[in-house]
């Protein structure tokens, strides 16, 4: 009988350990030993003191060790340290009462507004609901940060402009409801201003910003100056700075990514953006290079072919709602060709190219528009917008091309009628091209000033 109990009791228990040591630390990539755990696992890690304790992910195996990046600072932890597998992948607890605050990588607020039903300790809700998805507590949902792949079959085309409230980008590059978008720079030409810009300015139910790897003093500056409060009154803004760990600021746009969704799901059409997309990349670098993966393309470790699309692929058209996706990314060395550009711009819908000489002939916003592309433009704009665009494009690629010969005074007026045409209108061109950050352009708006400019 004794044996009866004891053989029932053995078949349910798990064998297998959770608990493991630390045996080496290197930079800040922590190995543990005797750790029984899966990829993606979020572990707690305790100093042999207790006094210390902190979240860790499993990132990789080599040989019989388990390679884990922490979310915070590895200080006070060292070798023989316990780690204990919670058996649970990170998932963040989403709601309405997100919107107006601003909340770190792991969705937790930072802004000293209260509670937004999402505990501090984030990672008990993960022992209670393990790994169900989308699972209904209280007055928020949990949702796993990795998100759940949608049938392509099942996305709606995209047939509605979004009204971005900027004019160069509404009048010559229209973005569609679903539509993702590249802003691509190098360093100080513009990105951040921009995507506050529109931020403040588009007309979406909810925009959700990730800030990825930006400057400390950037966040206050981006809500209280670029976003204002009646920005912020509709946004939830997710950080993570440069000096965090790279697991946070990784997480940073999968959380943000997460949130969006959430509202998605909801019915609402959400603008995403993502300030900078290359900063993330980064982040996805350090942890390939310390999970042992081989570099590749500067630096670049072959996971992230995989996890950009992935990611990127995470905005859209959906049946219940939408997701507009406005990505930062930041063109190393001002070289186009370089790999993240490269591929992000392959993956998306769209590039916005903002140039550094435009930005220095003090020409805001700094977008290069003969150079950029909305592939979606010819689908989402009413034929009248899209030959008043067609025209205005017309004239300022001949322009373009004879700019040197103007300049020193070596064209003849009457040898080409379009340019004839382009030199008369460019000035007015130019001017509606800038704008001020802080004003808000309508949509019929930006067309009626295009058609003012080419009919007359
Ligand atoms: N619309 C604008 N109007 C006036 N000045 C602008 C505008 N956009 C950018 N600038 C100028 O360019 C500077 C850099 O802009 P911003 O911080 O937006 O660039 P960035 O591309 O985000 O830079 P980083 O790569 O360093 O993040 C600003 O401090 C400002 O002086
Ligand atoms: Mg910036």
């Amino acid at each position: 009988m004794t044996k009866e109990i004891l053989r029932k009791h053995l078949s349910k228990s798990n064998f297998y350990t959770t608990y493991g040591k630390i045996a080496k630390i290197v930079g800040t990539t922590v190995e543990a030993t005797g750790l029984v755990c899966n990829i993606g696992d979020v572990c707690r890690v305790k100093s042999t003191t207790g006094e210390k304790e902190l979240l860790a992910e499993v990132v990789g195996f080599v040989d019989n060790r388990v390679i884990l990046m922490p979310y915070e600072d590895i200080e006070g932890i060292g070798y023989g340290s316990i780690v204990k597998n919670t058996n649970a992948k990170l998932m963040v607890k989403v709601s309405d009462a997100l919107i107006g605050r601003t909340v770190n990588a792991l969705c937790e607020p930072i802004d000293d507004l209260g509670d937004v039903g999402v505990t501090g300790e984030a990672m008990e809700g993960f022992d209670a609901v393990g790994s169900a998805v989308n699972n209904v507590d209280g007055d928020g949902k949990w949702y796993s940060i990795q998100g759940v792949s949608s049938n392509p079959m099942k996305r709606p085309p995209i047939k509605e402009p979004i009204q971005i409230g900027v004019k160069a980008i509404d009048g010559m590059l229209t973005i569609g409801k679903g539509q993702r978008m590249g802003i691509f720079a190098g360093s100080g030409v513009g990105k951040s201003t921009l995507m506050g810009m529109i931020a403040r300015n588009v007309v979406a139910d909810v925009n959700v910003i990730a800030l990825v790897g930006e400057r400390g003093r950037e966040l206050l500056e981006f809500i209280n100056r670029d976003l204002g409060p009646e920005g912020l009154k509709r946004s939830v803004v997710v950080v993570a700075t440069s000096d965090q760990p790279a697991m946070m600021r990784s997480k940073c746009a999968l959380t943000a990514t997460t949130i969006a969704e959430y509202f998605r799901d909801q019915g609402k059409d959400v603008l995403l953006m993502m300030d900078n997309l290359t900063r993330y990349c980064m982040a996805q670098r350090e942890i390939g290079l310390s999970a042992g993966e081989l570099p590749v393309a500067r630096g670049y470790t072959p996971s992230i072919y995989a996890t950009l699309p992935k990611l990127l692929e995470r905005s859209g058209n959906f049946t219940n709602g939408s997701i507009t996706g406005i990505y930062a990314v930041l063109v190393e060395g001002d070289d186009s060709n370089e790999p993240i550009s490269d591929t992000v711009r392959g993956i998306i819908d769209g590039h916005i190219m903002l140039s550094r000489k435009i930005a220095m002939r003090n020409h805001y916003p700094s977008i290069d528009v003969l150079g950029s592309v909305s592939r979606l433009m010819s689908e989402i704009a009413t034929p009248e917008h899209k030959s008043v665009a067609g025209e205005m494009r017309k004239l300022m690629a001949a322009y373009q091309d004879s700019q040197d010969l103007i300049s020193i005074g070596a064209y003849k007026s009457g040898s080409n009628p379009t340019l004839d045409i382009a030199v008369r209108k460019i000035e007015s061109i130019n001017a509606f091209l800038q704008q001020p950050t802080t004003t808000g352009v309508a949509f019929e708006d930006t067309i009626a000033q295009m058609q003012e400019i080419i009919n007359n």
